[in-house]
């Protein structure tokens, strides 16, 4: 039944601290006991105000099915999630709403296949390969600031797949970087020098790249998924115009880049402190890989089932995306409270894949609670949503797992890593998580 007002006339009015950027800062400290404070004192609704615009954060489970699954459409992505990245992402299929997004989806989709992934991997070994071997001469190894140089040069095979000098790669890479980092600015104006006015000129040096390179994309084809996007159909025979794959490759760029640096530095952390979960990840891997010392192939990636267990641990207690913001299109109900049309919601699912009720002893690195006996994520829809859920669940979310584990099945055969005893990450959560510290580690080549 439709949460609407008249269905609930008992709702309560969310309440909150006054001085919401106190909290929010707390919040990025120590976002699980300061979640837990504020739920105990405020409610299942929490209601803070944030430089001048309102946020209704609920909390648990039930709460992020009705929000992610949005059965009333009643939840919108493209107002909420354009206000922290619109201007350097616009028209990405995240920030698309209801029919428009559906259509977007319906064409991009095929640019996900289990056929293009298979092309996608066999593009990326090579590079993986040659990348992971560079990294013996690093002096003193920093595993995020690794991760996230690999994964770049990585993109530029399997997402862009145009011959480009260093030159060119550089100033594509720090375009990218620059688009990114814009979204986190504090001062949302494009102030000349500020992230936010780089951003801006870092959207139109990214957009004039595509577009040069597009005509000759449509003609020559290829394996990576900017070949794809041109070919790339609906059920209908929809195609997207140039436009269209402009923006969706800048838009996916963004969204595979963090995602997979955290995610695999989140991996590298928790396998460092657990050596003997490192040795296990290892041995599967050295047992799967063929004996003429390449690396396996793509159903060998899909099947190592104890990395795959690794990676989800790692999501589990670092979610990539900590927090999914939606706006309200209409006046609704959630936890039992009223919420006013126009209003941006959140739901956390850094902070529900802590909840003891679904997660015993959260915060242990225990990967077996995903073993087929005990499947832990199966104790709620929601229980695990590091991908999201719904119709904006990730759609590169099959794509992350086989890089993430194919860059993992190459470095456990090719390095053991480990930081001090005693060693905790200092984790920034000011917007999408990352090591403050870059996570520095004693990297062993084997
Ligand atoms: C471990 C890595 C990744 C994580 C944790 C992740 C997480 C997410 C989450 C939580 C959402 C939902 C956002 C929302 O509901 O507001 C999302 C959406 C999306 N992701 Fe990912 N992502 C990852 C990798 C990727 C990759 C590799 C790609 C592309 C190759 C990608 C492309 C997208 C796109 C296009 C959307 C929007 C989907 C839609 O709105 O229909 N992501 N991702």
């Amino acid at each position: 039944m439709t949460a609407t007002l008249e269905n609930h006339p008992q709702l309560r009015t969310a309440t909150g601290p006054r001085l919401g950027v106190v909290h929010l800062l707390r919040l990025r400290k120590r976002p699980i006991e300061h979640n837990d404070f504020l739920r105990s004192s405020y409610g299942d609704v929490l209601k803070l105000n944030v430089f001048g615009t309102t946020l209704y954060a609920a909390y648990g489970l039930d709460a992020a099915e009705q929000v992610l699954i949005n059965r009333d459409r009643i939840f919108a992505n493209g107002p909420a999630w354009s206000h922290f990245i619109g201007p350097f992402f616009r028209r990405g299929l995240m920030l698309l709403d209801f029919d428009e997004h559906l259509h977007h989806r319906r064409i991009l989709q095929h640019a996900f296949t289990n056929e293009a992934l298979r092309r996608y991997h066999a593009v990326m070994v090579p590079h993986i390969r040659s990348g992971l071997a560079a990294w013996q001469a690093v002096e003193q190894p920093r595993m995020h600031q690794l991760f996230k140089e690999l994964t770049l040069d990585i993109a530029l095979e399997t997402f862009v797949g145009v011959d480009l000098t260093h030159a060119e790669q550089d100033r594509l890479n720090q375009a990218f970087i620059a688009a990114v980092r814009a979204g986190t600015s504090l001062l949302r104006a494009p102030v000349p020098g500020t992230p936010w006015a780089k951003g801006l000129a870092a959207r139109k040096v990214l957009e004039e790249f595509f577009f040069t390179h597009l005509p000759e994309k449509r003609r020559t084809g290829g394996d990576d998924l900017f070949a794809q996007l041109c070919v790339a159909q609906s059920e209908d025979g929809d195609q997207f115009s140039d436009a269209d794959i402009v923006n969706h490759m800048i838009f996916l760029l963004m969204a595979a880049h963090d995602t997979s640096t955290i995610t695999m530095s989140s991996m590298a952390y928790h396998l460092a402190r657990h050596p003997e979960w490192q040795e296990k990840a290892r041995a599967e891997s050295l047992a799967a890989a063929p004996s003429n010392g390449q690396s396996c192939d793509y159903d060998g990636v899909v099947g190592l089932e104890l990395l795959d267990r690794v990676m989800k641990e790692s999501m589990r207690l670092c979610s990539p995306v900590p927090s999914l913001p939606r706006v309200a299109v209409r006046e609704t109900s959630l936890n039992g409270y009223r919420i006013p049309q126009g209003a941006f919601v959140t739901v956390s699912p850094f902070y529900n894949h802590h909840d003891p009720a679904y997660w015993p002893d959260p915060t242990r690195f225990d990967p077996d609670r995903f073993s087929p006996e005990r499947r832990e994520d199966h104790s709620h829809r929601m229980a695990f949503e590091p991908f999201g859920g719904g119709v904006h669940k990730c759609i590169g979310m099959h794509f992350a797992g086989i890089q993430v584990r194919a860059i993992f099945h190459e470095l456990l055969r090719s390095y053991r890593w480990s930081v001090p005893d005693g060693y905790t990450w200092p984790l920034d959560l000011a917007a999408l998580p990352f090591p403050r510290d870059r996570l520095p580690v004693r990297l062993e080549r084997l």
